[in-house]
């Protein structure tokens, strides 16, 4: 405990010296940042910040690091940047016309790059179960018992057993709630609905559509709630602990929907070792900490949370990019991990980062998606220039520096075409609260929250 306290005072001063001003004084340009401050550590590190309302919030870790308490498992980054590839595809083609991965489900993109567990309860008397948070898809499952090897996947806490909870319901077929899932999904032999999500990426789940009472925190209970109740699932990521999905989209099936919130928010954390949060409903905290801009929807999905995107900053200088190259808008995504930007606009932003950055340290390969890496071998204290999103109606973001670089390399990725949206990849959020506010049709953004 006193050494817990001692690694985060020295934490404390880290960052108290360390956002300084560069050689020539321009405190506006860059961001010093201690190379091991964008490195997991092996033990877990509490949240930093007093968090928004003791009200509702819910610890959020990434689920491959040692808060999760999961197996580390160390994907190469290509196999990590290959999956979020599919993604980001995924997601393109369920907003062009000929989409084969918009269903009667909603939008299911895929599990393979999802990152960010949370542990809510699950039926009466509650059973803790750890699910991976995605605003990309509606519909939330878990594993339940019977559920074996090799058809199921061993996870982190006991297998959700319906016959032990005295508030658990299958669906029969002829519910409305299993009507409005496609004809695909069909019926099981003892009358109960069946459901199946093929995902974007090839993996699936199905069982059955059950409903029980979802405990999110004690003040936040959701009756009749509404999920799968997985009996089997294909392509679910190897050594992957967690219990199910917890979705998040604007669809009819996901959680915000459900449970009649107007609003929900996460903090992704720095890095894998250290806390972040989640609440449901509007935050306990003042509206003007946010920096407000409008959330769109789009008729070809009910599920994704729009932004528009209109100028991009770099070391305070503004890119030249006019506005119309960002008007198919982005979706915000926790599960994508790399912001996707139309093709001038990233051209854009890597020639005015590199012209920084070069001065400081040596070019380095390409990784993947990433063509804009450096060599930081040795480097003790990196001087990462700032870079701000800038949204619709002015609203600047300015990024922390684990949200800019990424395994050394300029953490952005080109689209292929002009006309695509672009995504806002869950790297640019860390750190800050990003706030869905559904019914007011706002997303807000409130820097240094975790
Ligand atoms: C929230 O905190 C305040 C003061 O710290 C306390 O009076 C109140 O009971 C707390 N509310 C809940 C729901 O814990
Ligand atoms: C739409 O379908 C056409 C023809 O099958 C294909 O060439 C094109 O890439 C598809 N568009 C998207 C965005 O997937
Ligand atoms: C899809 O089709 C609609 C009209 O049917 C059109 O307005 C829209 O631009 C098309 N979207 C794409 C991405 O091609
Ligand atoms: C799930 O995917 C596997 C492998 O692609 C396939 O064999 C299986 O039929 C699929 N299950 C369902 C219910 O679609
Ligand atoms: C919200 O916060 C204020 C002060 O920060 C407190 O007085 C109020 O009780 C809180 N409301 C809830 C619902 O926690
Ligand atoms: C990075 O620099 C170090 C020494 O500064 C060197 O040993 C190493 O080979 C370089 N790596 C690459 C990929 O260029
Ligand atoms: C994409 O936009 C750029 C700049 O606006 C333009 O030069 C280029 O021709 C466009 N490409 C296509 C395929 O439309």
């Amino acid at each position: 405990m006193v050494l817990r306290v001692l690694l985060l005072l020295l934490g404390l001063q880290a960052a108290i010296v360390s956002p300084t001003v560069d050689a020539k004084g321009h405190g506006h340009s860059y961001r010093v940042v201690a190379a091991n401050k964008l490195q997991p550590k092996p033990v877990c590190s509490a949240l930093r910040v007093t968090p928004p309302s003791n009200r509702t919030w819910l610890p959020l870790y990434h689920r491959n690091g040692p808060c999760a308490a999961a197996p580390v498992v160390h994907s190469a980054r290509t196999t990590i940047l290959g999956r979020d590839q599919d993604r980001a595809d995924a997601i393109q083609r369920a907003l062009s016309n000929n989409s084969t991965v918009s269903t009667e489900l909603g939008i299911a993109l895929g599990l393979g790059t999802l990152e960010y567990v949370v542990a809510v309860g699950l039926g009466t008397p509650p059973v803790r179960q750890t699910v991976l948070i995605d605003t990309g898809s509606d519909l939330s499952w878990v594993q339940c018992r019977p559920c074996h090897l090799p058809r199921c996947h061993r996870q982190r806490d006991a297998l959700f057993d319906p016959s032990k909870s005295s508030t658990y319901s299958p669906l029969p077929c002829g519910s409305p709630a299993c009507a409005r899932l496609s004809a695909r999904n069909g019926c099981s032999r003892s009358n109960r609905c069946r459901y199946i999500v093929n995902y974007g990426d090839g993996s699936n789940t199905t069982g059955t559509y059950s409903s029980d009472t979802l405990t999110v925190n004690p003040s936040d209970v959701v009756p009749n709630f509404r999920f799968g109740c997985s009996h089997a699932e294909t392509g679910f990521p190897d050594a992957d602990r967690t219990d199910g999905l917890l979705g998040l989209g604007g669809d009819a099936q996901s959680l915000v929907t459900q449970a009649g919130k107007s609003a929900f928010s996460y903090c992704l954390p720095a890095t894998a070792s250290d806390t972040g949060f989640f609440t449901l409903g509007v935050p306990n905290i003042s509206s003007s900490r946010f920096a407000v801009t409008p959330l769109y929807r789009s008729a070809q999905s009910a599920t994704f949370y729009f932004v528009i995107l209109q100028a991009i900053t770099v070391a305070g200088r503004r890119l030249d990019v006019p506005r119309s190259v960002f008007s198919a808008g982005a979706v915000m995504d926790s599960g994508t991990i790399i912001t996707r930007l139309p093709p001038p606009a990233y051209r854009a932003l890597r020639a005015a980062f590199r012209a920084e950055v070069i001065k400081m340290y040596p070019p380095a390969p390409a990784a993947g998606i990433l063509d804009t890496c450096f060599n930081l071998t040795g480097v003790p204290n990196i001087r990462v220039p700032r870079v701000a999103l800038v949204f619709d109606r002015g609203v600047a973001v300015d990024l922390h520096p684990s949200g800019i670089i990424q395994y050394g390399c300029l953490a952005f990725a080109s689209n292929r075409g002009n006309r695509s949206a672009g995504i806002i990849g869950n790297v640019q959020q860390r750190t800050l609260e990003v706030l869905y506010d559904v019914a007011g049709g706002a997303v807000g953004f409130r820097r240094g929250a975790c």
